[in-house]
């Protein structure tokens, strides 16, 4: 069993991860600076399994931070959650996306060296398959320019890992492209809470569901996809999370830098979405038609063969499970988790 720094640990895919890896036997150290998330998730990660972690409310720009952490616990590997998520925000205030994600990022690998710690799990996107790409996105596909800071910082980061480790044989890297991840856990005890007016659709839906928006807004209904709304690849986000333990299994056996899709491969809807969720949680979602949104695109999905090949991970859970899970987590905590 492997002691893992899990960075952003308390945010919403890491807080299902942390449920994972304590599951599975591993001890789990979160370094989290709160910026979007709250302490109260790693009560309930705990409290879940019956298990305890250690928590240390620090940013990853910080040295000092970074310092405590691998002088007082002897880390085997680090999954890298941490870092500013929302596109349309990335586009307002870049500079601080870039510093965030990007120097973050740097100054966790610097500490991970110093410390002589090779092992590393980042969160990547399917964003840095770019424009041009078609679906279902392989990983030997060349990557595109994404259109928005967001989706560059992640491109940017795992360029500069695959230098890393063509550099220094010592490291072992994960790039995790994921795709939509949503759903909750089945307990209904941790899930999404974003800050503010939510960015992507899963929170919306049950937003508005709950009350607390009046109705979800469809950005464009003539696109060239079977409905006329886009298509994503939505993941639940314990199957996400189970995909890190088995690219944790991997990166402890290997060396190099090795990217995989973490997705399902089939593309579903927003208005599927939609439909689907008043099917299976009886409750109605208001709705309009709103204008497309620049850089939306119509449709896009993941071909995950090479993690079923080599990680020996494939989803578990349909689009049912996703829609009940995070409807349960969401009528249990109207509010999140304030
Ligand atoms: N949710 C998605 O749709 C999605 C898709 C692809 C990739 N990702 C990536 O997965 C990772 C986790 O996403 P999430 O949805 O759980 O987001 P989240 O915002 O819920 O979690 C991120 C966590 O990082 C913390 N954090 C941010 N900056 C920090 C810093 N400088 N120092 C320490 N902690 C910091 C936040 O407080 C938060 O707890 C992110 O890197 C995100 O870009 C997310």
């Amino acid at each position: 069993m492997a002691k893992i720094l899990v960075t952003g640990g308390a945010g919403y895919i890491g807080s299902h991860t942390c449920v994972e890896l304590l599951n599975a036997g591993h001890q789990v150290v979160v370094l989290d600076n709160l910026s979007n998330s709250s302490e109260e998730s790693l009560n309930r990660v705990q409290a879940l399994t019956g298990k305890t972690l250690d928590f240390i409310q620090g940013d990853i720009r910080r040295t000092e931070d970074l310092d405590q952490v691998f002088n007082t616990h002897q880390i085997d590997a680090v999954i890298h959650f941490a870092g500013l998520k929302a596109v349309g925000e990335s586009q307002k205030i870049p500079l601080a996306y870039f510093d965030n994600n990007i120097n973050g990022s740097i100054a966790l690998i610097q500490a991970m060296q110093r410390a002589k710690v090779f092992n590393f799990i980042f969160s990547s996107s399917a964003t840095v398959y770019g424009e041009s790409n078609p679906s279902p996105y392989q990983e030997k596909m060349p990557l595109g320019m994404p259109n928005n800071n967001y989706g560059y910082t992640k491109l940017v980061i795992e360029q500069m890992l695959e230098k890393i480790a063509i550099a220094d044989p010592q490291w072992s890297i994960a790039l995790l492209r994921y795709f939509n991840p949503v759903g909750a856990h089945q307990s209904g005890r941790i899930g999404e809470d974003p800050q503010g007016i939510p960015n992507n659709l899963m929170p919306f839906v049950t937003q508005v569901a709950v009350g607390r928006r009046d109705k979800l807004s469809i950005f464009g209904c003539d696109y060239e996809t079977q409905d006329g709304t886009c298509e994503r690849d939505f993941i639940h986000v314990v199957d996400l999370a189970q995909a890190h333990l088995c690219a944790l299994t991997n990166r402890l056996e290997s060396k190099g830098c090795r990217a995989w899709n973490i997705g399902t491969g089939k593309p579903i809807s927003v208005l599927e979405i939609k439909n689907t969720f008043e099917k299976v949680n009886q409750i109605a979602i208001p709705f309009e038609f709103a204008e497309r949104r620049t850089g939306d695109l119509p449709s896009f999905y993941a071909d995950s063969t090479r993690a079923q090949q080599e990680l020996g991970w494939s989803a578990q859970y349909d689009l049912e499970d996703m829609l009940i899970d995070s409807w349960n987590w969401q009528k249990q905590n109207p509010k999140g988790y304030h």
